[in-house]
């Protein structure tokens, strides 16, 4: 073979002239691009509520399209379109597929969090990604991929809950160490590369990789930020998304080895892509024509009185609060066209968890934004009867309903508290 290229290089330079200069037999090639994503969990809206927010699927897909050439580009996803089983999930669920189709991705891992959805949604999801979802661990469930070949790479999904997904959809599981032998006897037949999406933790993908050297990389779950550097077992790279798709990573591969590793944070860098945002338009209207904001459980309560009728006794506290940020939470929202969306709402407006709560803008106008009762307490009584109903003594506690990490992750009560005393 070598002599062969060798007479080949040989004959071309009695071509070209003493002019030529051999190259060496590793032509420098451009590397293949392969993108990793995955544990969307849900949120499909940059996580999190204080600047800068990162991730949601608008800017992965403004990243994905600007990391590299597409037919020279490996998209991954690890799976876990969305965190729970509900009517809003499943919306979730077609609009994260679908977006996935639309910055083309390769393969996407069926995990067994995603597998609760049940038949027709697994279905769903197939299609609306293009049949990219892949797995090794299941046999005999229509639509689902055993592998998938790209270039140089051949790329299965594997998951430690093969049993609960089977349960759901039906089929045949497969033990773990039964799905991996076959792919790697796959790979290697058709002389491509191995890659794993796995639906477990770092531990398990440790594991994985000291048991079979020849996976070139293996993509785990992890509920935290993308590491900085790659884990590496042998040549084997062990690589994450972290939580709720605020990131993706980016890696690059030639003459058989990695390189170029780079945690993307999805940050406001990257401008919504049209296409997807789109997408995630249609999703909001989806949420808000099947009124699941309406259809939320709620629990008994006192009746609420509304922020203007507290301030017509309570002047002081009233002029603090309506030049605070809390009056003005609803519109924040309606700014962003997520006024009917079940993610958003309940920390945005008055008691919507509770049946005398927030409805709506137009039929409860007085409960929209975060009113006096929102940390009070319902006080219809009390306006009617100041001395006769007290409202109880409220403090730090009655913030942290809200004021979550996730949502408020600087929330101090101290500092906080200055800015709204009254
Ligand atoms: C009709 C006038 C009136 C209205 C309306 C009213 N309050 Fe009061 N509020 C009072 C008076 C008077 C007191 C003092 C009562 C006392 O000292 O027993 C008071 C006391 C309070 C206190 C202190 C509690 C305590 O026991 O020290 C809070 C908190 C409070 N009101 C919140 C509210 C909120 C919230 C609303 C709207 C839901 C509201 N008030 C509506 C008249 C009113
Ligand atoms: C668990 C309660 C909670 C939920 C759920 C919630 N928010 Fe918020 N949101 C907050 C709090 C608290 C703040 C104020 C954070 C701060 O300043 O520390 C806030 C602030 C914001 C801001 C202002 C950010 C800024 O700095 O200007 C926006 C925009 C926002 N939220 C949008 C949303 C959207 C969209 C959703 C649904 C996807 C949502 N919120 C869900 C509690 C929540
Ligand atoms: C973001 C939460 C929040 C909002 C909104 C809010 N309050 Fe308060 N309010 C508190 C807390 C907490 C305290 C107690 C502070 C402390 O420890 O002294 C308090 C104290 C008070 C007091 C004094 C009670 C006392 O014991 O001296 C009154 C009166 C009052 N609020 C009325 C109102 C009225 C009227 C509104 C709406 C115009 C309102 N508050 C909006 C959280 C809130
Ligand atoms: C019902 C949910 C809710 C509760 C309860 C709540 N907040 Fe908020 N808070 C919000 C939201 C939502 C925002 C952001 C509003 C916006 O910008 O649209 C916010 C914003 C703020 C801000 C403005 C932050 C800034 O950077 O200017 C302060 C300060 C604040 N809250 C203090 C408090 C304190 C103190 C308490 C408790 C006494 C409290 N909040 C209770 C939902 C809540």
């Amino acid at each position: 073979m070598n002599m062969g290229r060798g007479l080949l290089w040989a004959g071309v330079a009695v071509v070209f002239g003493a002019g030529f200069v051999a190259r060496p037999a590793q032509e420098p090639i451009k590397p293949w691009v392969v993108i990793v994503g995955g544990s969307t969990d849900g949120y499909l809206s940059p996580c999190g509520c204080t600047k800068p927010m990162s991730g949601g699927i608008r800017r992965r897909a403004t990243a994905t399209r600007a990391s590299g050439e597409p037919d020279r580009t490996l998209v991954l996803d690890g799976g876990n379109l969305v965190a729970g089983v509900g009517r809003q999930d499943e919306i979730k669920a077609e609009t994260v597929a679908e977006s996935l189709r639309s910055i083309g991705v390769d393969a996407l891992n069926l995990t067994a969090s995603d597998a609760r959805l049940g038949s027709s949604m697994v279905g769903s999801i197939v299609r609306l990604s293009g049949s990219r979802v892949v797995s090794a661990s299941i046999e005999g469930v229509d639509g689902i991929r055993r592998s998938i070949v790209k270039g140089p790479f051949v790329v299965t999904g594997i998951s430690p809950g093969s049993e609960d997904i089977v349960r759901r959809l039906g089929g045949r599981s497969l033990t773990r160490d039964a799905a991996l032998a076959a792919f790697l006897d796959e790979a290697k037949v058709l002389d491509r590369t191995p890659i794993l999406l796995w639906d477990g933790d770092r531990i398990g993908a440790e594991a994985l990789a000291k048991a079979h050297p020849s996976l070139a990389l293996i993509v785990y779950r992890s509920g935290s930020k993308v590491p900085a550097t790659p884990f590496r077992v042998g040549e084997t790279w062990l690589v994450t998304p972290g939580e709720k798709s605020k990131a993706i990573v980016r890696l690059e591969f030639s003459g058989g080895k990695w390189s170029q590793y780079r945690a993307v944070a999805l940050g406001p860098e990257f401008e919504d892509d049209a296409q997807v945002g789109a997408m995630f338009k249609t999703y909001l209207s989806r949420v808000g024509e099947e009124r699941l904001l309406e259809k939320l459980p709620r629990a008994p309560s006192a009746a609420f009185a509304g922020s203007k009728r507290c301030g017509s006794c309570h002047p002081a506290a009233y002029k603090v609060w309506k030049e605070s940020r809390h009056a003005d939470a609803l519109s924040t929202l309606e700014k962003g066209g997520q006024d009917r969306d079940p993610d958003c709402v309940g920390c945005h407006v008055v008691g919507l968890e509770l049946d005398r709560g927030f409805r709506s803008r137009s039929e409860t106008p007085q409960l929209s934004d975060v009113g006096c009762e929102s940390c009070h307490g319902p006080g219809a009584a009390h306006s009617a009867g100041p001395t006769k109903a007290p409202m109880p003594q409220v403090g730090a506690a009655s913030c942290r309903s809200c004021h979550v990490p996730d949502h408020s992750p600087g929330f101090d009560y101290e500092s906080y508290w200055k800015k709204i005393a009254h």
